[in-house]
């Protein structure tokens, strides 16, 4: 009771309290009757300072913590800032320290029991604020045993289909408040430029405007409006920004850039995020241009909310606000690295308890005012009343089991799987197979669960089917399978050997090799987070492996799991066919199967253009017109695949363009149109791209834009007509005053089946 009375609580809230005696025994803020706005009127006032930093400060679960005090020495975690542990505050101590008021969101608590008993602990708290509960739920809530694990987001991008995302986004949302959370950490809408990041696989590929559509469409799954409500969850747009290009490949490393880029290329999906009510922002690891991402005034408020105006909350990345200090030092001491942070414009501290203290010190110093604590903690606790977790924190336990996984989120995950596998190449349409082929299947791919993708815990195996289990299931009693192991890394001669002698007995060879993106298998882990590669071809002995199959004679067809392109140009001289199928999520066992035998006829279209070797990176089809003028004097120039390019079994016919009005003002928009036909033999999606080139222009400009796009289904014969509109917006750019405008001049549309040259077609748009 002394607590109420504590002199810092406002005389609105002291009358509120009396009038409440005589009125009603509901606290105004706890009051579901009022507004969002009223309730968090009325508990601002009622809170210390310390209880507005703890609003700001989160942590990791319980369990993730334990889990790291066992399994590792001090040492070992002091070491490894990427694991949850606090020297100073042991697991056993959180509960009690969550009642104190000094804790205000978790991250990765990856069970309901664990949620619930949680959040009992805080409605222990003086003011009883329930907790926001974050997760990496990026291709559904896969870090919780059970879930719908959809296809990694660059699989999802393949798919070019908004609905289908917005869809799987909706249904993780759904999984996610079963268990108790209530803030997913994406959608990644980095741009991915350079495909040594290991990172690459979690975000939807190179392009900005492809990136920024899969975003909006992330976000209105996840938040479905403004997030009001119990079914749905916060989104985050992150990392803002520019960690997809880092100079060394390596996560984290510096990124460098012209403010020019970073306008053109690395905003625009960020702000598309803002305008479709994304709440939340996390900041990046990198430095931009000298000044770390979190230390970054010019990003975090200057960009963010002058001139975007975001309401929304930012929060920091793992340990990022204490590596200012300790790996960037613009900060020198953990203090420092708070003052910078907070002062730079981030709101609430992923994670741990160094940020509390320093941040009253620098209160009570004045370095920082209780108002910019006020901004920061108002988002935070208007986000929790309008997620309903004032009215109700607690999920039902009995009922998890029925809210994961069900058949409705398999069919879902299941067709985005199918929608997002590329079909890379296919030499004398040697794909489908027919079901009586005798099929010899290997390779470390084959039966893992590397299908899953980053950001998956272990899931059980009835929920995951394996490409060798989905071609078993089709076609059963033809399948003869050698298991080399699941490790890319380790392929040991005595098994390539015996696979190629296996192979000899089969019609056609399936081989199924890769990356391998999983969490909980650190050591055989080649991409994901903290992942790079110096190089992109097949990790370890896995072309070794297709050689020696290879040269028995028998056709090849490699399948490749993987989050980053692989540069392997020996696959496409040699092989018969090359499947793309990225990381197709607990379903994609099943869709490979069914692109393999034709139950499915493949859609997916790359987001990330796939180059000829490492050294041919950055190789993004929105280039500038000098980039190619000269050649490589050691390799071909050209890229394995562009941007936008994958095969049907079917072929589709494009019209010429047709543009509704030829010349325009600079002002005015027309519409382009195109048919497409169906001239091949069975039904097929077909994906409509539009690319739009500037031909003169003062600051160059790159020699074709992604603008718009549609996919279609089309049945054998049939023919659609493709319109876009074409607004001003689509034509402008950054002049040389960094003022966006549409020059007048001539702009070449162009419309077809890839961003390759040979697959548009061109018509010419005049601005007078
Ligand atoms: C990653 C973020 C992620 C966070 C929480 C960081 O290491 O960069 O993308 O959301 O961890 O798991």
């Amino acid at each position: 009771m002394m607590a109420l009375f504590d002199t810092r609580i406002g005389l609105a809230s002291l009358l509120a309290l009396i009038g409440l005696n005589v009125v009603a025994s509901v606290l105004p803020y706890k009051d579901s009757d009022q507004t969002h706005e009223q309730r968090l009127a009325d508990l601002l006032p009622r809170m210390t300072l310390e209880e507005k930093i703890g609003q700001m400060s989160q942590y990791v679960g319980i369990n993730l913590l334990a889990q790291s005090e066992k399994n590792m020495t001090i040492e070992q975690l002091a070491k490894s800032d990427a694991r949850g542990f606090y020297p100073d505050l042991h697991s056993s101590e959180m509960p009690a320290f969550i009642e104190t008021g000094k804790v205000g969101s978790f991250l990765h608590v990856v069970t309901a029991k664990e949620a619930n008993l949680l959040q009992r602990h805080a409605m222990k708290s003086r003011l009883g604020i329930p907790l926001l509960i974050g997760i990496d739920a990026i291709h559904g809530t896969a870090m919780v045993r059970g879930a719908t694990v959809y296809p990694a987001p660059m699989g999802m991008a393949s798919t070019w289909n908004l609905a289908l995302v917005e869809r799987a986004s909706t249904e993780t949302a759904s999984e996610m408040r079963a268990t108790g959370s209530h803030w997913s950490f994406t959608p990644n809408i980095d741009i991915a430029r350079d495909a040594r990041w290991g990172r690459v696989g979690e975000t939807f590929g190179e392009d900005s405007y492809l990136v920024g559509e899969m975003g909006v469409a992330t976000i209105n799954g996840l938040q479905q409006g403004d997030f009001t409500g119990q079914n749905k969850v916060l989104a985050n747009a992150k990392h803002w920004v520019a960690g997809g290009d880092p100079i060394t490949g390596i996560n984290l490393s510096p990124m460098d850039v012209s403010l020019r880029t970073l306008r053109e290329d690395f905003f625009p999906p960020f702000k598309r995020a803002i305008e479709a009510g994304v709440f939340t922002f996390m900041a990046a690891h990198n430095e931009i241009n000298g000044v770390p991402a979190h230390a970054n005034r010019f990003i975090l408020t200057d960009v963010l909310r002058k001139e975007w105006g975001f309401k929304g909350f930012v929060v920091s990345d793992w340990m990022d606000v204490s590596r200012l200090h300790t790996f960037h030092k613009t900060a020198t001491s953990q203090k420092d690295a708070v003052y910078q942070s907070v002062a730079a414009g981030m709101d609430m501290h992923m994670h741990g308890p160094r940020f509390l203290t320093p941040l009253m010190a620098l209160v009570e110093e004045d370095k920082i005012t209780e108002e910019r604590i006020n901004e920061s903690v108002k988002p935070i606790l208007l986000a929790k009343f309008k997620l309903g977790l004032f009215d109700d924190p607690f999920v039902d336990e009995s009922a998890v089991s029925k809210a994961l996984f069900t058949k409705e989120h398999q069919k879902t995950a299941l067709e985005m799987a199918r929608q997002s596998i590329v079909l890379l190449s296919n030499k004398e349409n040697i794909l489908p197979l027919s079901k009586s082929t005798r099929l010899f299947v290997t390779g470390p791919n084959a039966n893992s669960n590397a299908i899953l993708g980053d950001w998956v815990l272990r899931q059980p195996p009835k929920n995951v089917t394996t490409v060798l289990e989905g071609l078993e299931a089709l076609s059963p009693g033809n399948v003869d399978f050698y298991d080399v192991g699941n490790q890319v890394k380790n392929l040991l001669q005595k098994d390539i050997e015996a696979a190629a002698k296996r192979a000899e007995k089969a019609d056609i060879a399936v081989v199924v090799v890769g990356e391998n993106p999983l969490r909980y298998d650190r050591k055989g882990k080649t991409s994901g987070e903290n992942v790079a590669r110096s190089s992109l071809d097949l990790y370890g002995r896995q072309l070794e492996l297709i050689q020696a199959i290879e040269s028995t004679g028998i056709p090849v067809i490699v399948v490749l799991v993987n989050g980053r392109p692989i540069a392997e140009p020996w696959l496409l001289d040699n092989t018969e066919a090359i499947i793309e199928a990225w990381e197709p999520g607990g379903k994609g066992g099943q869709a490979v199967a069914e692109v393999i035998y034709g139950v499915t006829n493949p859609s997916g279209k790359l987001p990330m253009t796939i180059p000829y070797s490492v050294g041919h990176g950055q190789a993004i089809y929105d280039h500038k017109p000098s980039a190619y003028r000269h050649k490589y004097v050691d390799a071909p120039t050209h890229n394995l695949f562009e941007f936008g390019f994958g095969l049907s079994y079917t072929q589709f016919k494009y019209s010429q363009p047709r543009l509704a009005n030829k010349r325009i003002s600079p002002k005015g928009s027309t519409a382009v149109s195109v048919k497409v036909t169906n001239i091949g033999d069975r039904a097929g999606y077909e994906t409509v791209q539009l690319y739009i080139r500037d031909n003169y222009s003062q600051v160059t400009r790159p020699v074709k834009e992604l603008k718009g796009f549609e996919k279609i289904m089309l049945n054998k014969g049939q023919t659609k007509t493709v319109e876009f509109k074409i607004q001003p917006d689509m034509l402008a750019y950054f002049d040389l005053d960094m003022n966006y405008v549409v020059e007048p001049g001539k702009f070449t549309l162009m419309v077809g089946s890839s961003s390759r040259k040979s697959d548009l077609k061109t018509v010419q748009l005049t601005v007078k």
